[in-house]
């Protein structure tokens, strides 16, 4: 069995995997609550809150499938990117089990629990695919070649699209995370979409921007007397209960034009990346993942295209442990990864992924 901690940002996360990579239980603390008023993950808040939040999942773990330490085959923990002191609490916690039992220790790129995690709901995924890493900090467009094997062909040059999803929210006056509430106001949407202009149109390369659509929708936020960043921000459910209905309108409106073109810019690189590669099944990933036009627009796309479209289950598309303890699955199964010195072993905020060069 695999025991895998997760604790990269602000979500706190342990799995329990056979020793055939199957998920047995996998548990998360989500600390939403604690960040969702200051609109942004706070890093000395995350790191608090996993050092409570780590034995009290693993106890519901253990619960849940009764299990004996000395039953474990390695013990995982995310090593990198993120908040350095957020994983180092899931290390440390990692280091101590394997320290005192004597089992393997193993590290995994947080970033390559993502790439890898649409296995954990497809069986029928293989090498190679083509998945965009879409989440809170990152904007990934990646060949997986092979196991251990990716190609960074594009990345974003600003912010991430979770992020961006996020700031939008922000703006106007809604809470972390962004992502699934302005997902609701679009669907409650029922004005005609509002035109915006299309990042990088002219740009041949695979690269992502989003700052300049969160600049125009901040314009038009602004020219609505809708930007509302500095009051207190806003749960979906308040807001709903407490806008007039044209600022709802308006509000919504906004939402759906913005996730609209976020989808048509994901299209455009999928369209660019399938012509200059030829690979045949692309995936989504990350937890801009869960957004259901985006997975809609991707499978459409796949439809047209002849192509395999491959997304994992929501609970694997945002930050999770079972993709972590996957991760170490196959690549210690491949000897890939070798098993790292406890009393040594150290975080990075960087991930080997992200430092890839983008290569076409
Ligand atoms: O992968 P993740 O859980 O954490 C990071 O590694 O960043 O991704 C979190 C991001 C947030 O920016 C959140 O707003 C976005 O995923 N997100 C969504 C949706 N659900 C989560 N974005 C758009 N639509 C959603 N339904
Ligand atoms: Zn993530």
């Amino acid at each position: 069995m695999f025991l895998a901690f997760e604790t990269s940002c602000d979500d706190s996360a342990v799995a329990l995997l056979s020793q055939d990579g199957q998920v047995l239980s996998h548990k998360l603390a989500t600390q939403i609550k604690q960040h969702a008023k200051y609109g942004g993950v706070v890093p000395e808040i995350a790191s608090r809150r996993h050092l409570t939040n780590l034995p009290l999942i693993l106890n519901v773990i253990q619960e849940e499938y009764p299990f004996s330490l000395d039953e474990l085959t390695a013990v995982v923990a995310t090593n990198a990117p993120g908040l350095v002191g957020s994983l180092l609490i899931g290390l440390s916690y990692a280091k101590t089990i394997a320290w005192l039992t004597k089992k393997p220790l193993l590290v995994v790129d947080h970033l390559e629990g993502h790439l890898l995690a649409p296995f954990l709901s497809h069986t029928d995924l293989c090498f190679p695919y083509l998945a965009l890493i879409a989440s809170g900090g990152h904007t990934h467009l990646i060949l997986a070649n092979d196991l251990g094997d990716y190609r960074l062909l594009g990345r974003t040059l600003d912010d991430a699209l979770g992020e961006a999803f996020d700031k939008v929210a922000k703006m106007l006056g809604l809470e972390y995370p962004g992502g699934p509430i302005i997902e609701k106001l679009a669907d409650l949407n029922t004005e005609p979409l509002l035109p915006l202009p299309m990042p990088l149109q002219k740009e041949k390369t695979l690269n992502f921007s989003f700052s300049g659509l969160k600049t125009a929708i901040r314009k038009i936020i602004v020219e609505r007397d809708l930007y509302n960043e500095k009051n207190k921000l806003l749960s979906l459910s308040q807001f709903l209960a407490q806008a007039d209905l044209e600022t709802k309108r308006k509000t919504c409106q906004i939402a759906a034009s913005f996730q609209d073109l976020a989808c048509r810019i994901v299209e455009q690189r999928f369209t660019q990346a399938c012509k200059q590669t030829n690979v045949r099944q692309i995936a989504l990933t990350g937890g801009v993942a869960c957004n259901k036009k985006l997975r809609e627009t991707l499978q459409n796309f796949a439809n047209k295209k002849n192509l395999k479209f491959f997304a994992p289950q929501p609970s694997y598309c945002t930050d999770n442990a079972a993709m972590i303890g996957f991760s170490a699955y196959m690549n210690y199964k491949r000897n890939i990864i070798m098993p790292v010195n406890p009393l040594t072993a150290n975080v990075s905020s960087k991930s080997k992924i992200s430092s890839l060069p983008i290569s076409i």
